[in-house]
């Protein structure tokens, strides 16, 4: 079955099954400032996980196209990507565990509901329990998390296991004659951020129930791996067992210390990556040998003259997963920047482009990089729309990004071929870093090449050094980029909050600050945004300003909790520099209910929008890919 196939038959089932399906998140969440991409299709349903009533009902279905960036480092096996789609259905409230898994099950087994698997490859696990956190009942009793025994239950009708075998820990090694295991949080336990003692208050979460597909014994897969020494087991990193996926019985929320209050109402979250379900349905050793690959894994074959096997299998995993990712990236308007998710998109189209070099072998720049990402957008066209309409956009960005770094990756390759190996350390890094902009990770892997090897460690500490000395280097600097504390300098501080905000509402979420400069003659700020802006957005945006000005708007000053500034939806210019306690400036009349900008800032501020008068834009410029730059006045006419 192909995977676009499988896509609409999942969809198809739940919503015969009264599911409404539901549109997926942009992969940047613009509502969403405390994540920096969408992980889990659970991510835009958290308020109503929580319990607020969804407006399309209790039951919803989709695929959604995520991101994890922490796995960036790790691609190159044959389930792990940057970039998945993952199939997701929720119960807000409504059915629990027992038709939860009987529904998955029927999914993945039945011939004509479903994609066919066959069940003796299946084998599942649950959640082992933890004694160490407890749960408020609302009688007052408070007993600890305790195992699942409800799914293994289920799951023992289902697999038709023995109810007279145990179920074991997981851990202790896997039999093909026992279908369910237990394991702690680590494994079993599903919340955004981690096991229980790593949760927030505040944070939902649940325990898990995974459904594993068995590659099968027979190849040798544990054998041939790093990790033939230690039992195999459902979650053994060899990767003969795939989970394709995860039913989450998301039911808890975290309070201080080690508690956990039940939500008003039970929910099932589940999400399966679609890649593992193909390679599953397909008969596949790794996901980059299903039809969401193979178009892909054509065109870096073809771009670099070499095919998809041996020692190349790695650098074409690695190849695909970052320009897929991406691809969508860019065509959901993130362009590769040095802030912030920009950054990523820059780090993975490097990342894409030394790859690229290794294989051909060669210094020069390889052509068909556009190729490769075409191929994406030819495939993901057709389900995902923002997709088809982004091929200008991709092609441009990609020509000037790898244009730039074409001769920045020459240039660089060059001094490295230059230096002594023994000068070859975490301060020749940085200065790669500083000079031609090579992440740490691509110098790490260029000077492997060269049989050298860098610690991070030594770098990140070249690093701090470098920030400490260029903190001092601007302590003579007021707070917020404000040249001095003049009125004039006051003034257009404000209106550069009501440039930013106005900025957004004008042309976009996609709109953050990437720095600003601010005299007592004109005010500078600088924004992501991937073209110039025309005549009458220019107008747009000084009209909106000077209609908040009119308003004459109150400026309030907060000291807040960083995490609730950043959730009730504050900007914020560097968000990871900020203490824990954080002065917010809101505009509006009301700072809580009812305001126009809201920003993490030191001040100092007007009281009133009033008092600045009237603003003009007097200048506008590009200073970098996808990053633009304002000039404004104060306009003295008025
Ligand atoms: N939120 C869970 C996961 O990401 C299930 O959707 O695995």
């Amino acid at each position: 079955m192909t995977a676009n196939e499988i896509r609409s038959k999942y969809i198809d089932f739940f919503r015969k099954r009264k599911h409404k399906e539901i549109l997926p998140a942009p992969i940047v969440p613009p509502e969403d400032p405390t994540t920096l991409f969408t992980s889990s299709g659970m991510q835009q349903l958290v308020p109503f996980l929580k319990g607020e009533p969804h407006p399309m009902g209790k039951r919803l279905v989709d695929s959604q196209p995520c991101f994890r960036a922490e796995d960036i480092d790790e691609i190159g096996d044959n389930r792990h990507t940057t970039f998945f789609e993952m199939l997701g259905n929720w119960s807000l409230g409504d059915y629990f565990k027992i038709r939860q898994l009987k529904w998955f099950f029927e999914f993945l087994t039945d011939k004509d509901k479903g994609i066919g698997l066959q069940p003796d490859r299946l084998y599942v696990t649950v959640f082992s329990g933890d004694e160490n956190h407890k749960v408020i009942k609302k009688n007052g009793e408070m007993p600890a998390l305790g195992p699942d025994v409800e799914s293994i239950n289920i799951w023992r009708e289902l697999l038709n296991f023995n109810p007279n075998i145990p179920v074991p820990d997981g851990e202790e090694g896997f039999d093909p004659k026992v279908k369910i295991y237990t394991y702690s949080a680590k494994e079993n336990w599903w919340s955004r951020a981690g096991v229980p003692e790593d949760m927030p208050p505040g944070e939902i979460g649940g325990p898990d129930s995974e459904v594993f597909y068995d590659l099968g014994a027979e190849l040798g897969i544990h054998e041939k791996s790093p990790f033939k020494n230690q039992p195999c087991h459902l979650n053994c990193d060899c990767g003969r067992f795939l989970e394709i996926g995860n039913s989450v019985f998301m039911q808890y929320e975290k309070q201080k210390g080690s508690y956990f209050k039940e939500l008003p109402k039970k929910n099932v979250d589940f999400g399966g990556g679609l890649e593992r379900i193909a390679a599953a349905s397909q008969n596949k050793q790794d996901i980059f040998q299903t039809d969401l690959f193979t178009p892909v894994i054509k065109a870096i074959e073809q771009a670099s003259d070499k095919k998809y096997e041996g020692k190349f299998k790695v650098s074409m995993r690695v190849i695909a997963d970052h320009l897929r990712a991406a691809t969508f990236m860019i065509a959901q308007g993130i362009e590769p920047s040095n802030k912030i998710q920009g950054y990523v998109v820059r780090r993975l189209l490097r990342r894409a482009a030394v790859k690229m070099h290794t294989l051909k072998g060669g210094l020069t720049p390889v052509p068909g990089f556009q190729g490769i990402c075409y191929e994406v957008i030819r495939q993901y066209g057709g389900v995902y729309f923002e997709i088809a309409k982004a091929r200008e956009v991709v092609g441009r960005v990609l020509v000037q990004e790898m244009d730039k770094f074409a001769k920045s990756l020459d240039r660089g390759l060059k001094v490295i071929e230059k230096q002594p190996p023994e000068k070859i350390d975490a301060r020749f890094a940085f200065d790669l870093f500083q000079t031609y902009g090579f992440p740490f990770e691509i110098t790490q892997e260029l000077v492997a090449l060269r049989g050298k090897t860098i610690e991070k460690a030594e770098f990140d500490r070249a690093f701090k050094k470098h920030q400490q000395l260029s903190r001092k280097a601007s302590a003579g600097m007021f707070k917020g980029g404000l040249a001095d504390q003049s009125e004039a300098t006051i003034k257009l501080h404000t209106a550069t909050h009501l440039i930013h905000q106005s900025l957004r509402k004008v042309l976009g979420s996609h709109v953050r600050q990437e720095g600003s400069n601010i005299t007592a003659e004109r005010l500078r700020f600088d924004f992501s945004h991937p073209k110039a802006l025309t005549d009458a957005e220019i107008k747009k945006v000084e009209n909106l300003i000077n209609q908040k000005i009119k308003e004459n708007l109150p400026v309030h000053k907060t000291i807040e909790d960083k995490d609730e500034a950043l959730k009730s939806g504050a900007l914020a210019f560097f968000k990871e520099t900020y203490p824990d306690k954080v002065s917010v400036y809101t505009i509006g009349k009301n700072p809580k209910t009812n305001w126009f900008s809201k920003e993490l800032c030191g001040g100092p501020h007007l009281k009133s929008t009033g008092e600045i008068g009237s603003i003009k834009i007097t200048k506008q410029q590009s200073i970098g890919t996808g990053i633009r730059r304002i000039y404004a006045i104060l306009d003295s006419r008025k």
